[in-house]
């Protein structure tokens, strides 16, 4: 076997946190490929609750060797964070984590300029986590990469013509202070002296564990309806969450990806701005809000929700080669007398073909709705999918039918035996 892709299938928190995680049993290898620290993934093992944002969700299972991945963007506090927090756990990280020489860091000027962004008007709604300026820079050529540490007199270089350029803006086009070089400077050196062993080339080390068979998972983080490309730009995250950016974001060919599974939730949310054509904004939406706890894992805002959107599953399935579904928080539907399914859109009084992604056209679209009966029993203990009651099967069955992709994961609650899985 080789690479196994788990990525999000709708607007991020579908659960790949838990998802990776269980399916880390039989893996020796999972690495993340995109975003940063505005990732947030929660595992929960044993009651206790772990959020990882950068560190891969496999970091649990002793055997699994975890890879931050070149299309990663790193902020060196973020990660010194999780890895404190992680060994305070009594869990080994050496040997165990690899970071890419081809990551791009993320500097405090990223993180200052995200959230003076966010105070105007047409806000995104980000994270704060300096994750879009971060990815200007690796575009327009001027980022920082981890390798750019090892030479001290490279990194002021580069660091000091960026942050000449920030501080100018900082001045004259918000008027905050400006930040000082050599505080940087020394941060960032200290970050590298604890990080330097962790550093390699990932993209030789993954493909030399392709070519000795071993078992890969490549974890994505958000998911593609934030994707920069195929989402609904612009209120979407920096980077290509879907499954291209697995290959682009650790420099593994398309021809080692052996299967695709996408994760989403039974229902729908998002965080932050953009449309969301299923979106339930009043009792409805508080409750699957607060019976889902429906909370930001890395802002803990609130998040939006709403009915399953069929119709932007099989776009999402399409652009991502979508074999297979894992569906979680079913369980979370329990405590409705009737559910929907959005099947399609209108616009103009027209049926469209696909899910648009320009703004304009999906904040007009009118969602055409199928209703379900809820079913209105506990299924947190449920083990197999014969103890599932019928009504759960038949939402189930639709949502098979409505994207055109096969369910063999099903969820029904956070931790790793709350898991139904499906052999067919
Ligand atoms: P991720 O970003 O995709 O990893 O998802 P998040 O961790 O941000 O959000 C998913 C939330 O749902 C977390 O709090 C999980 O512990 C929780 N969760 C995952 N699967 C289930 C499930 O099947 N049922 C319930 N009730 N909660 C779940
Ligand atoms: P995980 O991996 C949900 C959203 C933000 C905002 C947009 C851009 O936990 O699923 P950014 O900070 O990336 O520039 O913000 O993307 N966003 C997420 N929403 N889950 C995430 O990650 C997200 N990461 C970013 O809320 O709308
Ligand atoms: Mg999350």
């Amino acid at each position: 076997m080789s690479v196994q892709i788990i990525l999000g299938a709708q607007w991020g928190d579908e659960g790949k946190g838990k998802i990776v995680d269980l399916l880390s049993q039989n893996i020796n290898i999972v690495a993340r490929y995109q975003g940063g620290a505005n990732a947030g993934h929660t595992i929960v093992l044993d009651d206790k609750q772990y959020i990882l944002h950068l560190i891969p969700s496999g970091i649990f299972h002793p055997n699994v060797i975890c890879v931050i991945g070149n299309g990663v963007v790193i902020d060196p506090i973020a990660l010194l964070d999780e890895i404190k927090q992680l060994q305070n756990l009594g869990i080994n990280i050496s040997n165990r984590l690899l970071i890419s020489h081809n990551a791009h860091l993320i500097m405090p000027y990223h993180k200052l300029i995200d959230n003076l962004r966010e105070k105007e008007a047409d806000k995104i709604g980000t994270t704060g986590r300096g994750i879009g300026p971060a990815y200007i820079d690796k575009a327009t050529r001027t980022g920082i990469k981890i390798v750019d540490l090892l030479d001290r007199k490279i990194f002021e270089m580069k660091l000091i013509k960026n942050i000449e350029v920030y501080n100018k803006l900082f001045d004259q086009i918000y008027g905050v202070e400006k930040l000082d070089v050599e505080k940087i400077v020394s941060e960032y050196e200290d970050f590298d002296k604890i990080i330097d062993e962790y550093v390699t080339d990932t993209a030789l080390y993954l493909n030399n564990a392709i070519k000795d068979g071993k078992n890969i998972l490549a974890e994505g983080a958000q998911g593609a309806l934030l994707d920069i490309d195929h989402g609904t730009y612009p209120f979407v995250t920096s980077s290509n969450p879907t499954s291209g950016g697995a290959c682009t974001g650790l420099g593994i060919p398309p021809t080692s990806i052996k299967s695709i599974l996408g994760v989403a939730k039974a229902y729908c949310t998002r965080v932050g701005n953009g449309p969301f054509p299923t979106e339930l904004t009043g009792e409805l939406g508080n409750k699957l809000r607060t019976v889902g706890s429906e909370f930001g894992a890395t802002t803990g805002r609130p998040r939006r929700c709403g009915w399953f959107d069929a119709f932007a599953m099989k776009y999402s399935a399409m652009i991502n080669g979508i074999e297979k579904l894992a569906i979680t928080k079913l369980d979370v539907l329990s405590a409705f007398d009737e559910i929907f399914i959005c099947t399609a859109y209108e616009y103009n009084g027209k049926r469209l073909k696909t899910f648009p992604t320009d703004v304009l056209s999906l904040e007009s679209v009118k969602p055409i709705y199928e209703r379900f009966d809820g079913w209105k029993t506990e299924l947190e203990n449920m083990t197999s999918f014969t103890d599932l009651p019928d009504n759960a099967i038949k939402y189930l069955s639709a949502i098979e039918k409505f994207t055109g992709v096969g369910i063999n994961i099903i969820s029904v609650g956070p931790k790793r035996n709350q898991t139904i899985i499906l052999d067919n």
